[in-house]
This record gives C-alpha cells, structure tokens and sequence, in this order.
C-alpha cells in the first residue's frame, strides 16, 4: 500500500542487471525508488538481496508501479531494445497521465525513438531516449548519460540523472542532449567511436604482439604505461587487465584462449549505415565494424588460412628498428587513429544534428564523456578545449592543440602503416585512417578522373575548377565541352 509520503521519485522498469543496477544507485542517493520486472520473481530476487540497502517500493503490476510514483511519474525503461521495449511503453502511456515521463535507458535505435516520442506526445506524455553508457559498473556507481527528449521533462528529470552519473571536477556526466532521438543518436556514435577505439587497440597489440614478439604480459605493462600519458583512458586500462589474465584451465594467457570472433549488438553497425545516408566518412568505424564481421567469418578464415599468398613478407628483425622505436611508433599511430575516429564521430554527430535540427553541442558531448562512459578518457578533456575554442571547427583534426599533436604522431604513423604491411599484419583502422587523413589534407582527389568516368558514360556532368556551371564532353561526337544548366 503506497501513501503520499512514501511515493517514489524515480521508478524502473526491468531488472536484469543494469536496470538492478540503476535502482540501486538511485537509492544509494538517497532516492526512494519503485521497481518493477514482468516476472516478479525477478523483483522478489532484487528486493530480497538489496530492499535493505536503500528506499524501495516493489509492484506486482504495471498500474501497481505507476501509482507508487510521484507527479510528475518518471519511469525508466531498462528492458531489450526493440518490441519489448514498445510493449512496456504503452503500458505505461495507458497507466500515466499527462506530463508524466517515461524513459527508454536501452540502447534503441534513434529513429524509433523519434517514433516514439511523438506517438507519445500525441498521448500527452514526455518521451525521452537516453543512451546510459559504462556498463553494470557505471549503472551502479555512475554512468555518463545522454538524455534527448523534451526540454520540459529535463526539469523535473535533470536533476535525479545528475544525482546518479559519474561526475568529474564535480560536473556530471549528464545533460540535455537535445530533442526527441538526440539522446540515442549521440550514444550510438558514442557506440561507432567505442568500436573503434577498441579495434586499433587491438591493431596495436597486434603488432606488438605478432610483430615485435612480445607477450601479453609484457603488452599489458607497455599499456599500463601508455595509459598514464596521453592514451589514458578506460578502454586501455581494462586491455591491460585483459592481457594480465591468466586462463586457469589451461594456465595461458586468456587472450590466446578466447575465440577471434567478435560479437556487435548492432550500435557500431548503426552509426556506418547512418554515416552513409548523412554522407559523412566514419572510415574508422566503418573499418572497424567490418573487422568484427570478418572476424566472425570462420569459415571464410578457414578456408583462406594458408591458401592466400602472403607476398614477400619481412620479418621483425629484417625492419632494423629496436623494440623501444617500434612500440613508441605504434602508441603514436594508435593516438593519431583513435583522433581520426573521434573527429569523425564529432563530424557524424554534427551533421546527424544539421540534419534533424536538434541542436546538438559537441562541448557537451566532451564534457559527459570524460567520465561514465565506455569511451572517457582524458584526452575529452582536449577535445572540450578544442570546442571551447572554436565551436564552428572545420574537424577536431584542424584545432590547434590537436594539429600539433600530429606533428608528433605523423612520422611513427607512416612507419607503422608500412610496417603492418611488410609484416602482413592486418591494421584495418591504422591504415583506412591515415588514408583518410591523406584524402582530407589532399589539394588534388581521383574524384576528377570519377566526374569524367561518369560523364563518359552517363552524361552525369562535372563542374570545373576555373568556372562557375556545370558541363558535360559530347564523348561519343567531337569530343567538344557544352554548359549544362544543372
Ligand atoms: C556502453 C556500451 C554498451 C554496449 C555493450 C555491447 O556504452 O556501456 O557501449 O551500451 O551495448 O558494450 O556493445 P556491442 O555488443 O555492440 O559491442
């Protein structure tokens, strides 16, 4: 029985583990906090090992949970994306009443967030998408969060999200990302930025590894090291504990253990496909998306081990360069390739708000990242300056800071580069990166040769570089050139 005072401020929705998680660090801020799972011997699991450590109140229904929720309801939703998730969200539309907010803390795709946002203002309810990122750790202790939806509802919401997210320099890794899908954009970027960081990681302990011999043991002290620099950051000191461990079975390194497959729930995936309709080169992220879905192409390895030809390939000790040269040039070309996929994660992000008017600040995003999140890393830090200092940038690659950082990086970046191809190691994200960088800082593109090749054969047109209009070569007459009003 559920009285004025004991009402909740903050309900959840789902409590596998993250949503079990989020409650209990809502409580730990001194919340009281309503639970809810479908099954209810989920919530009677939750209340019998954490009802004690903070102000809960269990339902057995749906309208149970809403009414144990004070106006305006806030009720966040941590079930699988998808139908599942749908199904909840009219339950409770059916259950709340006007004003009251419901939010999806999955990791939904942005477009059905835009769907459902609207569908739910229709119904006189605030809809708000937000990305939770950091896992079951950062669920429990303090996420990075990006909320979309309302501005509305961020005032009444606001201050319960800052009250759990991680904080640094006391800022709280939460803000108002913008309206309706913002949220879920953002944190699918954030996602697409994720896989990358990880894979030219792993391209790094690739080289290091398969190239300079060293063993993971030895690798993990050489990130455990890189991480008190400039690559500090949570994704290579969790590789650090990775290669530390020990498989006790076979007593191995786990890393030589583990199957090369990678599994993607789909975020990675999302943030290429919406690269490509926005027109914005995720190379990075694209490059390693693919390298999860090649590395899951068991039967395709199989059949290819040993049947390629692999070319005149060197060897370590062909390359002349000591072991301390080669790991320097490769934590530089790491650096430079995780800056390429995160000034093109700012580009996608900027172009996804253009194109949906939400007014997305990258400062923002810098800010919240830099703690919580899957991604944070001191180097956000920089990133905030950058936008700090010019919120128009051109690409984060082009602030000063960051240009010269290049400087330092692009020499080792080349060598590596080389390198992994006289190795035959594959550097997926270290190479598409620096040819990305090499396009950008282009005066001349092979585009000049594709207009051509397209007007032969289609009439397509090209626009020249000394006059304004658009043209086209009567290829299959006297060859002559006539003005086409495009
Ligand atoms: C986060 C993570 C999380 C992600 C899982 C699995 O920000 O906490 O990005 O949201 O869903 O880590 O992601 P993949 O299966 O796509 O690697």
């Amino acid at each position: 029985m559920t009285n004025e005072q004991n009402l909740a401020q903050i309900g959840v929705v789902g409590l596998a583990v993250m949503g079990s998680n989020l409650a209990r660090n809502f409580a730990s801020r001194g919340h009281t906090v309503a639970v809810y799972n479908r099954s209810a011997g989920k919530t009677e699991a939750f209340m019998a090992a954490f009802g004690e450590t903070g102000n809960f109140i269990s339902s057995e229904t749906i309208e149970e949970f809403v009414a144990s929720l004070e106006r305006p309801r806030k009720a966040i939703i941590m079930v699988q994306a998808g139908a599942a998730t749908d199904a909840v969200i009219n339950q409770l539309a059916d259950a709340m009443e006007e004003g009251d907010v419901i939010i999806d803390g999955g990791n939904a795709l942005f477009t059905d967030t835009i769907r459902r946002e609207k569908e739910m203002a229709l119904r006189g309810r605030h809809f708000v998408g937000a990305g939770i990122s950091g896992g079951e750790e950062g669920a429990l202790n303090g996420p990075s969060i990006m909320p979309g939806g309302p501005v509305e509802s961020w005032e009444s919401l606001g201050p319960l999200l800052e009250s759990i997210a991680a904080k640094v320099d006391g800022v709280p890794c939460v803000t108002h990302i913008g309206p309706d899908g913002a949220g879920h954009f953002v944190k699918m970027v954030h996602n697409g930025i994720e896989y990358a960081d990880m894979q030219v990681i792993g391209e790094a302990y690739q080289l290091l590894r398969f190239g300079a011999g060293l063993e993971p043991a030895e690798i993990a002290d050489i990130f455990a090291e890189w991480n008190k620099g400039d690559l500090d950051s949570y994704l290579i000191e969790i590789t650090a504990e990775v290669l530390r461990q020990v498989d006790a079975e076979t007593g191995k390194p786990l890393v030589d253990v583990i199957l090369d497959a990678a599994g993607q729930k789909g975020t990675g995936r999302w943030t290429v496909k919406e690269a490509l309709d926005l027109g914005i080169p995720t190379t990075g992220i694209g490059e390693a998306v693919f390298a999860r879905a090649l590395s899951s192409s068991l039967d395709q390895r199989a059949a290819a081990q040993g049947n390629l030809p692999t070319g005149a390939l060197k060897t370590f000790e062909d390359l002349g360069i000591s072991r301390e040269e080669f790991i320097e040039d490769v934590r530089r070309a790491l650096y430079a390739s995780k800056l390429v996929a995160y000034a093109q994660g700012f580009d996608e992000i900027q172009a996804g708000s253009a194109e949906h008017d939400w007014d997305v600040d990258p400062r923002d995003l810098a800010t919240i990242w830099r703690g919580g999140c899957i991604i944070r890393a001191k180097f956000l830090n920089r990133i905030r300056e950058a936008y700090d200092a010019n919120p128009e940038l051109p690409s984060l690659l082009l602030d000063p800071y960051f240009n010269g950082e290049l400087k330092d990086l692009i020499d080792s970046w080349r060598r590596i580069v080389i390198v992994a191809t006289q190795l035959g190691l594959p550097a997926p994200v270290f190479t598409s990166s620096l040819a990305y960088y090499d396009s950008l800082r282009a005066e001349r593109l092979p585009a000049a040769i594709i207009q051509g090749q397209r007007d032969f054969f289609g009439a397509h047109t090209y626009r020249r570089i000394d006059k304004e209009g658009s043209f086209h070569t009567l290829w299959s007459a006297d060859r002559s050139e006539i003005a086409v009003e495009s």
